[in-house]
């Protein structure tokens, strides 16, 4: 069974045993996966005004930069981040109202995170790393 400190070693293994290098590299690369074939993955797949007033969810936030961008692209949502890496967020910074943190591993049952039919949007970036590495 998992649990929140061995995910959390987990990942800082992962991240190369640096984790504030990894946070590092997760900002400056921020443009660079976020650029126009994310945009069209977005909008293929994500149908939303500017003004919808939704609910989403990305799942391991790391430090927030996308939610901030979602904000922008859509003021009126709630945005609610999940992240687990103690030094992911260090590196988040204020954030407007709207955006939420929770700290949560996301490979724990967790039934009381959402509530049900809570959620209009879910995005898991790891997702989309695959997706486009193929
Ligand atoms: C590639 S980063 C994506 C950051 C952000 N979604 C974005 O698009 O800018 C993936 C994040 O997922 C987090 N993560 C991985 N597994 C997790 C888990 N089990 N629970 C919570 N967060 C997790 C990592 O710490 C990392 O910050």
């Amino acid at each position: 069974m998992s649990s929140l400190k061995s995910t959390q070693a987990y990942l800082e293994r992962h991240h190369g045993g640096d984790g504030k290098r990894a946070a590092q590299r997760t900002l400056e690369s921020h443009q660079r996966n976020h650029d126009e074939v994310f945009q069209a993955f977005w909008n293929q797949h994500v149908s939303l005004s500017i003004d919808a007033e939704c609910h989403i969810i990305d799942l391991g936030c790391g430090p927030g930069l996308f939610l901030q961008d979602l904000h922008k692209s859509y003021p009126h949502a709630r945005l609610t981040g999940v992240e687990c890496a103690p030094y992911m967020l260090d590196q988040v910074p204020d954030l407007p109202q709207a955006i939420d943190i929770q700290v949560a591993d996301l490979n724990l049952d967790l039934p009381d995170l959402f509530a049900p039919h809570s959620v209009d949007v879910a995005v898991a970036n790891r997702w989309y790393m695959s997706f486009t590495s193929q």
